[in-house]
């Protein structure tokens, strides 16, 4: 990648910029270790304003790092409703305890690394924001800032493959006299400015330096995309006057493991499923395009299956506001109980 130019002068605009228009956010406006540690916990994966909400509630809850960590974690996990990837809860509760019973505290980036959840981009933003330490954080908004800075016209395959090839130049410009704010200056640049589509050219402090500005910044960083996938999932609603058939994801899954969503079909005998589509709903999860067509389930042999089966469950209807579900699911339910409640024999079609 070609070298960036004039680097103090890009450093100096680029700090003075995010010392005038930074957001008045809630991490930045009371810094505490604990406060950024949460902070770029949820904003990993999850933009700001859908974090927000989450953060504040969290604070509360869990003001310090010795409250999180003698949580129970079905309380901790319920505070994530809604936030996705909910492994950072899990690893953030696991820090936490952790932290409080470690003798000597980490106080750079190698060690905090060494922590549940936090991989190079965390641990640079957490040392370099607390405690000084001069590393560069590179994310998909840095590579898209120092990319178009050169108008880097090379494909990469991947986005790991642009992380690495924009490390060097991240660390170059990093400020080492105030590394915090630069990275934080970064991160907002990339967020606000230098954006994926409809970047703001016109408001960008680093405009006079970058060579991508009239020439189609929009289509840089060049990483090629994975293919589409579209997937089909069926599920079933299967209901009776005090609760809801759901299933608990068990503890041997990959993700979400102990939360709980409407059964698939395959979690029943062929003989569950009805014909009557009751919604069908549209889902994206990176690169997989996901249909979820939710049918009526019938309920005999329902509980011979539940004999057998530990992770389906019939909830009562005024304890499912209590339970975990992830995002799409509590939304569904919702809708479907609504629904339900109206009995409208018409399928439901939505975008979720
Ligand atoms: N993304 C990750 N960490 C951030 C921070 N501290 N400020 C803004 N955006 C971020």
């Amino acid at each position: 990648m070609t070298k960036i130019q004039k680097i103090p002068n890009l450093r100096k605009k680029l700090i003075n910029w995010y010392q005038r228009e930074q957001r008045p956010l809630p991490w930045r406006l009371k810094v505490t270790l604990y406060r950024t540690v949460v902070s770029e916990f949820m904003l990993q994966q999850t933009q700001i304003k859908t974090m927000l909400p989450y953060y504040e509630r969290w604070l509360c809850s869990f003001p310090n790092f010795e409250a999180l960590a003698h949580a129970p974690s079905d309380a901790v996990l319920k505070h994530w409703e809604g936030l996705g990837y909910y492994s950072r809860a899990r690893n953030l509760q696991r820090l936490a305890q952790i932290y409080t019973q470690l003798p000597v505290k980490p106080t750079n980036a190698a060690s905090w690394q060494q922590l549940p959840g936090i991989g190079p981009y965390t641990a640079a933003a957490i040392s370099s924001i607390i405690y000084n330490q001069a590393i560069a954080v590179v994310d998909g908004n840095v590579v898209r800032i120092l990319t178009r800075l050169v108008n880097d016209q090379k494909q990469y395959p991947n986005s790991s493959a642009a992380v690495k090839a924009c490390s060097e130049q991240a660390q170059d410009l990093l400020d080492p006299t105030n590394p915090g704010d630069h990275n934080q200056a970064m991160m907002e640049l990339g967020a606000t400015i230098c954006t994926k589509h409809n970047p703001k050219c016109h408001q960008c402090p680093l405009a006079p330096h970058c060579q991508a500005k009239n020439q189609a910044p929009e289509t840089i960083p060049k990483i090629v995309r994975k293919k589409t996938i579209h997937e089909c999932v069926d599920r079933l609603w299967i209901q009776n006057s005090e609760a809801l058939l759901l299933y608990r994801i068990p503890l041997d899954a990959n993700q979400l493991v102990g939360q709980f969503e409407l059964p698939a079909a395959e979690h029943f005998p062929q003989a569950a499923k009805t014909d009557q589509l009751l919604a069908s709903y549209k889902r994206s999860i990176t690169h997989r395009r996901i249909t979820e067509n939710i049918f009526v389930g019938k309920t005999d042999k329902i509980s011979e299956k539940l004999k057998i089966d530990d992770n389906l469950r019939w909830v009562d209807w005024e304890k499912l506001h209590k339970l975990t579900l992830s995002g799409p699911h509590r939304r569904w339910v919702k809708a479907l109980i609504k629904l339900s409640k109206n009995q409208s024999p018409q399928a439901e079609q939505d975008r979720s």
